[in-house]
């Protein structure tokens, strides 16, 4: 009878715990008269250094209604400033705003420190911290629906933060990245995509198996073999496995390493449609 007593006291406790989280999921900048509102870079100081990133609010920001957070991260030798304007081979914050229609989220795009994503005793995934702190604090977010996706260097900072970050983001897509902004933890799950070309030089498609690999086994899915299109054949290949506690994607496609690969006779990349597709399928409560 004690035991029942306490078990039923148990599960009350975490249904109210529950019903916390669930209006929790507002940021503290609900409400209030935004500021981060410009098209000019924020700066924020991290461990002493000034740090840089640019927002992109919806049309209309409406100050009541929680958007999601998605992160943009440029790749190596990149800047913010062409993620932002869609320029040196990116698209516009990597295609996304395009096909979020219904305009669901607010976009961040911040600038690495010698152009990368070193992450140099953890001070990226610190500055990470405090853009959202900071953004979160002024504009009206839905802390349960953070992403982050980026190309090369910017991949291997969102796989830094499924490693280091999976309590505090919804999903992360792994644009041809490697384990160059480190990997701390590592071991909890979070919804994951990655995407690696067959034909990479630079980041060779071995780390994104073994990315992939690691995320098949951190979200407990059920392992299979993963098939790769033949170079020369101009297609991808898409695996999405099966039995996880969340949602995990592989893409392997004919090509180098590069943020935009298109299929054969195609003018427009997968990529986004993909990552996009990828981040809608988590709906806002
Ligand atoms: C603003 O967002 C709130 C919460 O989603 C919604 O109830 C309200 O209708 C929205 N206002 C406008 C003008 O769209």
């Amino acid at each position: 009878m004690a035991l029942l007593k306490s078990l039923l006291a148990l599960a009350a406790a975490s249904a109210s715990l529950l019903a916390q989280t669930a209006s929790a999921a507002s940021s503290a900048g609900c409400g209030k008269e935004p500021t981060l509102t410009g098209t000019s870079p924020y700066s924020l100081t991290v461990n002493s250094k000034q740090r840089q990133y640019y927002i992109k609010l919806p049309p209309a920001y409406n100050n009541t209604h929680p958007y999601k957070l998605i992160f943009t991260f440029h790749a190596l030798g990149g800047q913010a400033s062409q993620v932002v304007a869609g320029t040196g081979g990116y698209l516009p914050w990597y295609g996304l705003p395009a096909l979020d229609t219904d305009n669901t989220a607010i976009y961040v795009a911040p600038n690495g420190l010698n152009l990368g994503w070193g992450n140099q005793g953890g001070e990226d995934l610190a500055f990470t911290d405090a853009m959202i702190k900071t953004v979160e604090a002024d504009l009206c977010v839905d802390t349960e629906h953070r992403y982050s996706t980026g190309f090369s260097y910017g991949a291997s900072m969102s796989y830094a933060i499924a490693c280091a970050r999976a309590k505090d983001f919804r999903a992360v897509a792994v644009l041809s990245g490697g384990p160059m902004s480190g990997c701390t933890g590592g071991k909890d799950p979070i919804a994951w995509y990655n995407q690696h070309g067959v034909s990479d030089q630079v980041l060779p498609i071995a780390l994104g198996r073994q990315m992939r690999d690691q995320y098949v086994t951190n979200n407990g899915c059920t392992k299979k073999t993963v098939p790769e299109p033949a170079k020369g054949s101009g297609t991808h290949i898409k695996t999405v496995f099966e039995g996880c506690k969340y949602p995990t994607t592989f893409v392997a496609f004919d090509g180098p390493h590069t943020p935009q690969p298109m299929d054969k006779g195609e003018s427009k990349t997968f990529a986004a449609d993909e990552s996009w597709a990828f981040f809608q399928q988590f709906k806002q409560e």
